[in-house]
């Protein structure tokens, strides 16, 4: 397939992978992915935006090779996106390579590309001319590594944003929002931002801010379909969950290894449905994905977890939840731990005290019961529920 004209000069020369099986090594791609590269035709010179993952570069190059690149901007130096750079510029001997400082530092020590006479290193707010269109850059550090930014078109009023606004799911045919049923992309929009950005809401909030002023008409990300029609949208879920705000959902994650655990779970979930919740999702830690888990506990509002005692701590796949959580800095929730025990009174709820310190995440109740649940265990649970949710309609 050869370059597209997506938006008047603007063509997309970005590849699909449907091979890959978990991003980053970590993150399911049922739905694959799309590395989105784009070549700005200006009337003196030419860009491309970003490259690809190696492991696509030979459909990449294809669509590349018949222009004359005299600029590739790298934004982002994450290898999904740069893992193709040497190649391109093998290719291209004169082009220059448009970074900012912290990404030069990047491509030298990744891509062993050393010539410093190769790189035009820019600033923030720094223009270059490609003719009829100028090239603005906007320094955006931590969206996703230190070295983002993006890159704007003020007469097209098209921004390329990066893993900014990105999504998973390769793309079917279309590129434009406006050309496809952009439901999957929204859908994985929340696995991809809680699993890839969620640590960096502070950072994802400056960038907001930074282009608050700025129009636009066109974002066109590295992964995902390019906003048009719903970019008010985007920006709108981008803004929510940068600012870690919630939709209203009761979220349980739990660890069993014998089932007692499970029949509390179970008992909890059915009291809090009858006091009124309809949006209740129940992950079994041991069985479900990581990368489902964060993205249901970014979403909702309320967060439950529950745990059998493991060697004095918590079981492991619910500890490693809980760590997720905590390397993304997780805030604004209604919090509850629940547990069971056979000998290691108050393990689990200590863990689950610790863990709502550390994170300044009130405890709204805990509840721990020793061995099988009974008639009396039963009654703690449907208080704990009831305690949960007073704390959460307060
Ligand atoms: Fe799509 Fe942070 O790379």
């Amino acid at each position: 397939m050869n370059a597209r004209e997506i938006i008047k000069d603007i063509h997309y020369v970005g590849v699909n992978d449907r091979v890959t099986v978990k991003f980053e090594e970590q993150w399911p791609l049922p739905y694959g992915v799309s590395y989105n590269s784009y070549i700005i035709k200006g009337s003196e010179a030419t860009a491309l935006i970003d490259t690809v993952k190696i492991d696509t570069v030979n459909t990449y190059l294809p669509k590349i090779g018949g222009e004359k690149i005299d600029y590739l901007i790298v934004n982002h130096m994450e290898p999904d996106h740069s893992g193709s750079i040497p190649e391109v510029a093998k290719l291209y001997p004169e082009m220059k390579i448009v970074c900012n400082a912290i990404a030069a530092g990047m491509i030298k020590g990744f891509c062993h590309i050393t010539d410093d006479s190769r790189f035009l290193i820019v600033k923030d707010g720094d223009e270059i001319s490609l003719g009829n269109h100028t090239l603005r850059f906007y320094m955006t550090p931590m969206v996703h590594w230190p070295e983002t930014m993006m890159t704007y078109i003020p007469d097209l009023k098209t921004i390329f944003s990066g893993d900014g606004f990105g999504t998973f799911g390769a793309l079917n045919g279309g590129v434009l929002d406006s050309e496809m049923e952009t439901g999957l992309y929204f859908r994985e929009m929340y696995r991809y931002y809680s699993n890839i950005v969620g640590k960096y809401g502070r950072s994802v909030i400056n960038a907001l801010n930074k282009l608050k002023d700025v129009e636009l008409n066109y974002i066109c990300p590295t992964h995902g379909p390019v906003w048009h029609d719903k970019i008010n949208d985007v920006i709108e879920i981008t803004r929510r969950l940068g600012s870690y705000e919630s939709e209203r959902g009761i979220v349980i994650i739990y660890g069993s290894m014998y089932g007692n655990t499970t029949e509390a779970a179970e008992e909890i979930a059915s009291h809090l449905n009858r006091l009124g919740e309809k949006n209740i999702i129940i992950h079994n830690a041991a069985h479900s994905e990581m990368s489902d888990m964060i993205s249901d506990a970014f979403r909702y509002d309320t967060l439950i977890v529950g745990s059998c005692v493991y060697s004095m701590r918590l079981f492991p796949p619910v500890e490693a939840f809980l760590t997720a959580m905590e390397t993304r800095e997780i805030k604004n929730k209604t919090f509850g731990g629940f547990g069971s025990f056979s000998w290691a009174t108050g393990a689990a709820e200590n863990k689950f005290k610790e863990f709502s310190e550390r994170l300044k995440l009130p405890l709204a109740a805990t509840f721990s019961f020793k061995h099988a649940m009974h008639d009396g265990t039963a009654k703690d649970a449907k208080e704990f529920a009831e305690q949960i949710w007073e704390a959460r309609n307060k």
